[in-house]
């Protein structure tokens, strides 16, 4: 990397927040505890088959009783800001109605822990979670779903407004409806575009409306929402591939950022997006914009797109990653740095966005440890080489001002149970005895110029 290895956090600006990422469902555990309801994620879990050995989210890293250890980490490492998610069905196991008193407690609990070691809560509304009462009426395709949710987030902001300065209304849209409600193969496991217009169309409206309340409720904090994002590429320079390509980014890439920013959905790119029309209602338009005071750019690879007669709606594909490169990570995802300073400027472009923060980047390796020791050392580089191309959008004039890892523990990775691992942080599955990563060391000097 040259001179790029001399990369010192304070060459970001004093402003710069720097932090590491983690959402509930993913690390919790405690999935019924303290009259928690069951989320879509428990209930998909129990179908065989459908995550990676059969895994569950039931215990995960027990962050619900180990958080105190987990901040006491993050304090060490000396990382300034934690992401992590709130669950729907803790607060409110039935998704609407009545608040659990106890569901309450434990996030003011970790708030104020945080702020106990100087460590600033970001807090995601909604990272996959839905109470499982909620797709009992029809989840996210069902447009009360917009007013069960803002129901819930006015139940938040009230609570924890005093002391959240910056909140995420949700995670990455594209893939929880994308994933969850096409392909099927995330919870609920629904599939088809029947089930994939109306999500989509009802998460954009939620997503507006509580930003809304966020803001108006807290007016001093910082709202925004994040977008998962991947660098497209034509698999040659051929016409058909160029705008397959293009499909593929509209799609992946644009679908919920641009209603947000009043540009309506990209129909003229993937026309079979027209469909959405018919969940319309007169009014939308204007609903949908959602006034965001920043967005998070979740970027972990790029992706090579070819024209495919095969593929229903976008003809296109996605070219394995493993085929073409050597480089890819646990995920079967390329490592590729310069797609985080693609996305970053492209973000960037778009007019109405005030701020960006890298709100996700990460990879997922093998780990070996040897003498109590992980010796990550593919981790860190892929972390300094994405960090470095932050830093040349930044030079270049991005307004990007942060930028948090995916993730503090190895955790519940979805479907792929917890096999791949993210971690900067190890946790023994039988134990739960948490052990600093090479990464984690190396993050934590990084931070305090070491
Ligand atoms: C993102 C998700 C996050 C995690 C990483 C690897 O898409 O937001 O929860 O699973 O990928």
């Amino acid at each position: 990397m040259g001179g790029e290895e001399q990369l010192q956090a304070s060459s970001f600006g004093e402003k710069f927040s720097w932090g590491v990422s983690s959402a509930a469902c993913q690390t919790e555990g405690a999935y019924l505890d303290d009259g928690k309801g069951p989320s879509i994620w428990d209930t998909f879990t129990d179908r065989k088959g459908k995550i990676c050995n059969n895994d569950h989210a039931r215990v995960a890293c027990n962050f619900y009783h180990l958080y105190p250890e987990d901040l006491s980490i993050i304090r060490q490492l000396n990382i300034p800001n934690f992401r992590f998610s709130l669950a729907w069905s803790r607060i409110i196991p039935g998704g609407t109605g009545a608040v659990n008193p106890m569901g309450l407690d434990y996030y003011d609990r970790l708030i104020d822990n945080c702020l106990e070691k100087g460590i600033d809560p970001w807090v995601t509304l909604y990272h996959w979670d839905l109470p499982q009462a909620l797709e009992l009426k029809g989840g996210w395709t069902n447009r009360d779903v917009v007013s069960w949710f803002s129901d819930y987030v006015s139940v938040c902001a009230k609570r924890f407004g005093d002391r959240v300065g910056h909140w995420m209304v949700m995670n990455e849209p594209m893939v929880f409806t994308g994933a969850g409600y096409f392909l099927g193969v995330h919870a609920p496991g629904r599939r088809g575009v029947r089930n994939f217009f109306p999500a989509v169309h009802h998460s954009v409206l939620a997503m507006a409306e509580g930003a809304r309340i966020l803001k108006s409720a807290c007016p001093d904090a910082e709202v925004g929402s994040t977008f998962s994002c991947s660098m497209i590429e034509p698999q040659t320079t051929s016409r058909w591939d160029t705008a397959a390509a293009n499909r593929v980014d509209a799609l992946l890439n644009r679908l919920f950022i641009e209603p947000a920013l009043g540009m309506g959905y990209p129909v003229k790119d993937v026309p079979v997006l027209r469909k959405l029309e018919k969940y319309m209602l007169p009014g939308d338009d204007q609903k949908m914009i959602a006034n965001l005071d920043f967005a998070g750019v979740q970027n972990y690879t790029r992706e090579i797109v070819s024209f495919s007669l095969f593929t229903p709606y976008v003809h296109a594909r996605l070219v394995d990653a493993k085929r073409r490169t050597k480089d890819i990570t646990e995920m079967n995802w390329e490592v590729y740095p310069p797609s985080i300073y693609h996305m970053l400027k492209k973000f960037d472009a778009y007019p109405g966005i005030p701020k960006l923060y890298v709100t996700e980047n990460g990879a997922a390796f093998k780990d070996v440890e040897t003498a109590g020791r992980v010796h990550d050392e593919r981790r860190i580089n892929y972390l300094k080489d994405y960090i470095a191309q932050v830093f040349k959008a930044k030079q270049e004039g991005c307004k990007v001002e942060g930028y948090f890892v995916w993730t503090l523990t190895d955790n519940f990775e979805w479907a792929e149970g917890y096999r791949p691992k993210f971690g900067i942080v190890k946790v023994d599955p039988e134990t739960q005895r948490r052990t600093v990563k090479d990464s984690g060391r190396w993050y934590g000097d990084f931070l305090s110029g070491r």
